[in-house]
């Protein structure tokens, strides 16, 4: 399936300042060591994880793994108050579909570009932060477990799962392997094999985010003022601290290839599940805001009745 899409050699000779197209979904401010990213997918309604967002951040990627930069912290909060970042674009499963990404990484050919960038998010040398006020589900659950810290506010847009089950697959950047690390092994067969939604108070309790606030001024103080004392300390530290903590809380790249990406890549061209994704596109009206992107949890299992 990722085959069909647009190779990226194309595109090699634009090289520019990016090496990616440039969709400006990403909004960006730093000051103090400190980079603010404010996601807002303008393409979609409910802040997708389409090729536009995968564009810029493969760029800031690039921006950030240079460490030329004096950004030695990375705070990612969204421009949608109801998504902070939603799935995948499923429409990439289907035939016809083009992209000007390539379908595996240029850096780390086993993997598929979208998981190349979860892995190198967790391989940044800055320390990273998601500031989260919205829905976060599939991939942009996996997004958030990339990032180092997770905050929340209890806001009820709050909702967190990996959906993949019930469209008959399973999570493929490894979003269920970094949960079982984050939150057990049970809790993370109960809500990924149900594709159930998480509120922040739930999601606090169980450790699959570090804390909730009940305002947004309180989740934005903390944050705030805690990636601002990150920030103080060398670069070289804080890279050097993440190695372990990566190196004893993370699965390997070739775990998640293995058991997570390859995977999906097998599932994803069964007919149930370009069944289900059809059914999914139709009751979403291609994937915009309304009661089953919103309320997925409460709203699957009606899609198989
Ligand atoms: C940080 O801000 C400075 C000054 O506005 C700008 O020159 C620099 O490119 C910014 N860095 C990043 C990584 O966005
Ligand atoms: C940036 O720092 C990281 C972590 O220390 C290192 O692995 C990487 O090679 C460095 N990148 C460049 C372009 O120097
Ligand atoms: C996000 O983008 C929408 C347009 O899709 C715009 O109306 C909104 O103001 C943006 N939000 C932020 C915080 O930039
Ligand atoms: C991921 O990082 C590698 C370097 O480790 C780089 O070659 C590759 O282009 C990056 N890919 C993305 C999508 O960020
Ligand atoms: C659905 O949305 C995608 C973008 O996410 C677009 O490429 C596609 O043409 C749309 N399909 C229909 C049937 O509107």
């Amino acid at each position: 399936m990722f085959r069909r899409l647009l190779s990226f050699a194309s595109f090699a000779l634009l090289a520019s300042a990016a090496r990616y197209p440039s969709y400006g979904t990403l909004q960006t401010t730093n000051s103090s060591g400190v980079l603010n990213v404010v996601i807002n997918n303008t393409f979609s309604s409910v802040n997708l994880f389409d090729e536009h967002v995968m564009s810029d951040l493969a760029n800031l990627i690039e921006t950030l793994q240079a460490n030329d930069t004096d950004i030695h912290v990375v705070v990612f909060s969204s421009g949608n108050k109801d998504f902070f970042l939603d799935h995948f674009d499923v429409n990439y499963f289907f035939p016809g579909y083009a992209s000007p990404l390539p379908i595996f990484d240029g850096g780390i050919p086993t993997m598929l570009f979208p998981v190349a960038i979860l892995w190198n998010i967790t391989q940044l040398p800055q320390a990273t932060i998601a500031v989260i006020e919205g829905r976060a589900r599939g991939v942009g659950n996996e997004f958030l477990m990339s990032c180092d810290m997770r905050f929340a506010s209890t806001s009820p847009s709050v909702l967190l799962g990996q959906l993949e089950t019930s469209f008959g697959s399973n999570p493929g950047a490894g979003g269920a392997m970094y949960l079982a690390q984050q939150i057990g092994r049970g809790r993370t067969f109960e809500y990924v094999l149900s594709s159930t939604d998480v509120d922040a108070l739930t999601a606090e309790y169980i450790g699959w985010i570090n804390c909730a606030f009940d305002t947004a001024d309180a989740l934005h103080a903390y944050v705030d003022a805690l990636a601002k004392r990150i920030a103080l300390f060398p670069l070289a530290g804080i890279a050097g601290t993440k190695q372990g903590i990566n190196a004893a809380s993370r699965p390997g790249l070739d775990v998640i290839v293995q058991d997570a990406q390859d995977v999906i890549l097998r599932l994803e061209a069964r007919p149930e599940v370009l069944a289900f994704t059809e059914k999914f596109l139709a009751a979403t009206n291609n994937q915009s805001i309304g009661p089953v992107e919103l309320n997925y949890g409460e709203e699957v299992p009606k899609l198989y009745n």
